[in-house]
């Protein structure tokens, strides 16, 4: 089961900052995931499309220039990290799950993995809730990996991503049950989990042989595995 620090490994620091991906890596993560949106032209990693809970900046990022959003604090003195610079940051060292939150992501997250040579990308999962910025990913390179993330809607999720050729489904914990795990891995799909923070539910999702989980808190999850 993979260890996947969600929003770097937010429990401990700033979430989707280069010392909370740093810190998330330190604990020994397989992966970190992070959420993107575009702003001003540039893709930031930051959840929210508006900069109020997270930094300490006020409102849409659609009203500021990419100076004015990297001159903002993010938590701890960190900034919005850019895509770039978490994709060189984990270069290496961890697998990373671009999760695409904005509209018109899709294209500029694949035009910039385009860039990457292929051992690079091949270490880069994009997953989204947006069915359609997954589409636009797949129009632009079809050996990208996607994952689809599950809405409310389990069994359509399910069709996407046979349409999407997707390489993992991402339940929430709710929708992890022995029978969704059956169905993704009879379809030949990875199934990764969100957010799996309690030592109950880490159990549980170990027990039902899910291929990896999204937490807050990568110590946990690797101490229950005696890792
Ligand atoms: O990608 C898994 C998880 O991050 C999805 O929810 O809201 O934390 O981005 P959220
Ligand atoms: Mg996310």
């Amino acid at each position: 089961m993979l260890c996947i620090g969600h929003r770097g490994a937010m429990g401990h620091a700033p979430e989707n900052t280069v010392l909370s991906i740093r810190k998330a890596i330190e604990l020994g993560a397989d992966w970190v995931e992070i959420d993107v949106h575009l702003a001003d032209g540039q893709l930031i990693v930051i959840h929210d499309e508006t900069l109020d809970r997270t930094t300490n900046g006020r409102g849409k990022l659609s009203g500021y220039s990419i100076a004015k959003l990297r001159a903002l604090e993010a938590g701890r003195g960190e900034k919005i990290p850019t895509l770039q610079e978490v994709i060189e940051e984990v270069k290496g060292k961890v697998g990373l799950n671009i999760e695409l939150k904005g509209i018109a992501t899709g294209e500029a997250v694949a035009i910039q993995l385009l860039a990457l040579d292929k051992e690079h990308q091949e270490q880069i999962l994009v997953s989204s809730f947006l069915m359609d910025e997954l589409v636009n990913v797949s129009r632009i390179d079809k050996t990208i990996k996607l994952g689809v993330l599950s809405g409310k809607d389990v069994a359509l999720a399910f069709d996407w991503v046979n349409k999407l050729n997707a390489y993992s489904i991402h339940l929430s914990l709710k929708q992890t049950t022995a029978e969704s795990v059956q169905q993704a891995h009879d379809a030949g799909l990875k199934l990764l989990v969100y957010t799996v923070n309690k030592k109950v539910d880490i159990t549980r999702m170990k027990l039902l042989g899910v291929d990896g989980v999204f937490t807050n808190y990568p110590d946990r999850v690797l101490s229950a595995l005696s890792r």
